[in-house]
């Protein structure tokens, strides 16, 4: 294998919160998985990731904590960079985008591409927040999302569907500032001509090609990076602005622009430039070398980041003339939690950081599970017992229980000695042919950024030696056949040997015990799969216990925690913003009679009901079947809000929603009329 170079990147995440499990599975955990195997295979690499510090994300978040942006950066950063140092995330560099190399070589950068035209300078009308005297672009406005419809999309994008999104193809905007239907007002900016760019974007995209020369294989890009771009270019290409009328962020380097910085997504993806420029000063290298010539650029992001990275950023890079294109954009899809998107103003998300506090030492645990369910290529789901199995199951039953046996078996026979291979059987030579070809199988898995998969093959060698061991039973052989057993454990510690290598990627603090307890100095990615790897004669250590089994208490706590801190955080919850009258009497509400009521299939929590709405009799799902049994409620008065769209819950069409009142402890209780009123009484 030819080494190459890479320059890879991870997100910069905006430092108004913290990170969650979804954006480690997606994003940090699998680049950090391809860095590690791409150093051990000797490739020249540079692990690029920061704090994105600017933009409204930052803004508004600020207003919410009631503190200045800078104090939300700086506060968010460090987190940020405490928790994947705590991960274990092996970046070069986690920069900054506040800092004074990048406002120059983002103010650089869009010089040099102003002074070569490669931007129209534009009246337009935009959103305007006229209480606040303020222009909506980006996440200061929401609205339903034109494109799947979920209701509180961005004015940048939908974090629903992933879709980017301009302001004015928001459905029914509202501004983030008062909560008020934005107005139009004319106001100046500097705009990128994508429409320009369609031509060698999809050729580019398509092919791989840029006028017809090879620049990567197209082949490689997973399926929802070309259909999202594809979806955009057939959808036309439309000039960008490329600044914001924002107090905060890279003021815009021209003259005649005052009060206006540069727009996030130009200035957070100069970032990984200006990151590069720092580590390599700080390394005595030269940050150009990662950045042209014949090195590979590879972008991990969220799905949600897609047209940024393979449309925007690559048009920025080719105008600006002396940069690379990506080789590739590996972005995954969303993780769900526990049968609920994550979301951070309910709550509903597993921190990165607390997490690490609670289980300092079950970082590889997680590292494991995520990557077995990252969503690469559909969305996927974390839940606590699938953690729970993933550990024990896997981690403990399968892995540690090997390494376990093979170690301790050959400590108690030959004093810890690796003893020398006798004859080979069928079965020996078998083994052995799986163990030379794993590493292979792994590296063209890891190459296609297919790590779950990848990882999945390293685990099945580690299931190929329990097998071995479970089948050949070298704790009986010993005293009717020990020349065989010698044999046994010779083949099972050169396969423990290539497990402290090829899992190094994936979970590094147990490959590296792995390593300990064979006195194995250093990862020589070489030596995986090779037979002899450990010599006989050399001496291994005893093992420790590698994984404890997580218990059912524990799984029951995460849970029950998770359901406690969505609650929390709703008493807290602030006064909603000002809502329409008329908007307000949309909402067809009455008085229904519970007719039925009977539990939902495999839906702890809910309830199908039948209602007498006094126009018709429905069916509704409603989420209380933790608080009140069926045979109970059968003639209760409730309040109906009508006129939802039907929704499919757990198979069944639910017409309407139940309104419920829920306290500080999470008791929910039936909205009821004080007076015996008829169904179908409305209510205003
Ligand atoms: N902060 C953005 C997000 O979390 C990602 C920025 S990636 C970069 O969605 F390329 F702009 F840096
Ligand atoms: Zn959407």
């Amino acid at each position: 294998m030819e080494k190459q170079k890479y320059t890879i990147t991870a997100a910069l995440p905006y430092a108004n919160g913290p990170l969650h499990l979804g954006h480690v599975a997606g994003v940090y955990l699998p680049a950090d998985v391809f860095v590690r195997f791409l150093r051990h295979k000797g490739h020249d690499v540079a692990f690029i990731s920061g704090s994105d510090e600017h933009g409204a994300a930052i803004t508004l978040r600020a207003k919410k904590e009631a503190i200045t942006p800078q104090e939300i950066v700086d506060k968010y950063h460090s987190i940020l960079a405490d928790s994947f140092k705590k991960f274990d995330i092996s970046f070069d560099i986690f920069h900054r985008t506040t800092t004074d190399i990048h406002k120059e070589t983002a103010q650089d950068f869009f010089k040099k591409l102003n002074d070569n035209d490669k931007f129209t300078q534009q009246r337009s009308e935009q959103y305007f927040d006229e209480e606040y005297q303020q222009f909506l672009a980006d996440r200061y406005i929401t609205g339903e999302c034109p494109k799947c419809g979920y209701a509180e999309a961005y004015g940048d994008q939908c974090e629903k569907c992933g879709s980017a999104l301009s302001p004015n193809e928001l459905i029914n905007p509202v501004s983030k500032l008062s909560g008020k239907s934005p107005v139009m007002k004319e106001t100046s900016h500097w705009f990128l001509p994508m429409e320009r760019h369609e031509q060698w974007l999809k050729e580019w995209i398509q092919e791989g090609t840029l006028d017809g020369v090879q620049q990567h294989d197209a082949s490689q890009w997973r399926k929802q990076v070309l259909g999202q771009c594809m979806s955009w270019i057939d959808g036309g290409l439309k000039p960008r602005a490329m600044t914001r009328d924002l107090d905060w962020g890279i003021p815009v380097p021209v003259e005649g622009a005052d009060g206006k910085v540069l727009y996030v997504w130009l200035d957070a993806p100069i970032g990984y430039i200006s990151a590069t420029k720092q580590w390599a000063q700080d390394n005595n290298k030269n940050w150009k070398d990662y950045w042209t010539g014949d090195r590979k650029l590879v972008h991990f992001i969220g799905k949600d980041n897609i047209v940024f990275h393979a449309i925007i950023f690559p048009i920025l890079l080719k105008e600006h003339g002396e940069f690379i294109l990506p080789d590739n954009v590996p972005a995954s899809e969303f993780l769900n939690l526990e049968g609920d998107k994550f979301s951070t103003s309910r709550n509903w998300a597993v921190w990165l950081h607390e997490y690490l506090e609670r289980y300092p030492d079950k970082v590889d645990e997680l590292k494991y599970t995520l990557t077995a369910i990252a969503p690469e290529s559909r969305d996927s789901e974390f839940t606590w017992n699938e953690f729970q199995s993933r550990v024990n199951n896997e981690l403990a039953d399968v892995l540690g229980n090997f390494v376990n046996r093979a170690l301790v078996l050959n400590d108690k026979y030959y004093d810890g000695e690796v003893p020398a291979r006798q004859e080979l059987t069928d079965h020996d030579q078998e083994i052995i042919k799986q163990l030379a070809e794993t590493p292979q199988l792994v590296e063209e898995l890891l190459y296609k950024y297919k790590i779950r998969e990848a990882q999945g093959v390293v685990m099945g060698l580690a299931r190929l030696g329990n097998k071995y061991l479970a089948e050949t039973e070298p704790w009986k052989l010993v005293k009717t056949d020990p020349e065989r057993v010698k044999t046994i454990l010779n083949i099972a510690i050169q396969i423990t040997g290539s497990l402290s290598i090829l899992l190094d990627p994936f979970i590094p603090g147990t490959a590296k015990k792995l390593r300990d307890f064979l006195n194995v100095e250093t990862v020589d990615w070489s030596k995986a799969g090779h037979i002899d790897f450990i010599p006989s004669g050399v001496k291994a250590n005893k093992p420790t216990i590698l994984f404890q089994k997580i218990d059912d208490a524990f799984v029951e706590n995460e849970q029950a925690l998770l359901q406690a801190t969505k609650t929390e955080e709703m008493t807290a919850e602030p006064e909603k913003e000002a809502v329409q009258f008329e908007e307000f009497m949309k909402m067809d509400l009455r008085v229904g009679q519970i007719l039925e009521a009977k539990k939902v299939e495999k839906a702890d929590k809910l309830l199908e009901l039948k209602i007498d709405t006094g126009l018709d009799q429905r069916t509704i799902v409603s989420g209380i079947a933790q608080h009140y049994s069926p045979e109970d409620i059968v003639g209760t008065k409730v309040t109906v809000l009508m006129n939802l769209p039907p929704r499919k819950i757990r198979g069944v069409v639910s017409q309407g929603m139940i309104l419920m009142a829920e306290d500080q402890e999470g008791v929910l209780s039936f909205m009821v009329p004080d007076k015996d009123l008829r169904a179908g009484s409305e209510i205003r």
